[in-house]
Parts: C-alpha cells; structure tokens; sequence
C-alpha cells in the first residue's frame, strides 16, 4: 500500500460545469480539473488538469486522477483520454495511460 501524505483534504465536484477541485480545509486551491463527455457518450475527455505548484510532489496529482476515474465509470464511458496533457506524459502513463496510434492521444482503458 502506498502511503497518503495528507490528511484532510476538500473535494468539491461540479457535475454542471464538469469541474472538480481538491482545497484544503480553509479553501485554499490544491488542485483542478475539467472534464467533458464526447458525442457518444463513451470517452471522457480530462482537461485543465493541473496541480498548484507548491503542492506538487504530495500525491495530490494521482488523488485527484483516481476521483476523475470513479466518475468516469460512473458514467460508464469505456476510456478516458487526455486533451492537453501531453507534456506530462510521465505522470499519466504511470497511471495506466497508453499511447493510442488510432486517435493520437494517451489513453485509459477504465
Ligand atoms: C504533473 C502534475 C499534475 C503532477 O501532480 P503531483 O500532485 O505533483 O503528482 P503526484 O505527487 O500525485 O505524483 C504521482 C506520480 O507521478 C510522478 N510525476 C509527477 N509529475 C510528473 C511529471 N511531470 N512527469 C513524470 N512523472 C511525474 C511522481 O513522481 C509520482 O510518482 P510515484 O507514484 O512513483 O511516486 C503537477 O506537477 C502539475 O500540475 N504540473 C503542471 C501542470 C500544468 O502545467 N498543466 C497545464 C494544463 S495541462
């Protein structure tokens, strides 16, 4: 088991505006997301994703990551796909991420 290195954290899912945010306690901005369902309703685009810089390192990357792929099975979409996150390609292939030829994008099979 890997270990967490926070305690308390605040997570704030707006399933209107496809936006999700993880605070501390007092509301500061840790880290955000969006997202966005395709036409189809079988892929689920993630967007924006980016973590405040002196967060970084924590592990609040992946938390968040990991809450973004509970809502994509729950909307029962077969993979979730990044929009812009190609610089950080390290970050999603550890997640499970593959490089898809097909659609050129990094690709999770959820
Ligand atoms: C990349 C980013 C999301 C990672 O978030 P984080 O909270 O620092 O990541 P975590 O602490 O959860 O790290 C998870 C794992 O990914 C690795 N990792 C983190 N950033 C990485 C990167 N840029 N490249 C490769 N691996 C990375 C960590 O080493 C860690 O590995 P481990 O599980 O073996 O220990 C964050 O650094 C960030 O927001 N960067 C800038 C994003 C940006 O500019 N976005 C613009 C719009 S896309």
């Amino acid at each position: 088991m890997k270990e967490i290195n926070f305690n308390k954290v605040r997570v704030e899912i707006d399933l209107l505006g496809n936006f999700i945010s993880l605070e501390t306690m007092n509301h500061r901005l840790i880290a955000s997301s969006e997202w966005a369902l395709d036409s189809k309703n079988d892929n689920m685009y993630i967007s924006d994703f980016k973590v405040v810089e002196r967060y970084r390192g924590k592990g609040y990357g992946s938390f968040l990551a990991r809450i973004i792929f509970g809502l994509a099975r729950l909307y029962k979409v077969d993979t979730v796909s990044l929009i812009d996150g190609s610089s950080l390609e390290g970050f999603w292939q550890r997640l499970g991420f593959k490089w898809d030829k097909v659609r050129e994008s990094w690709v999770l099979w959820i």
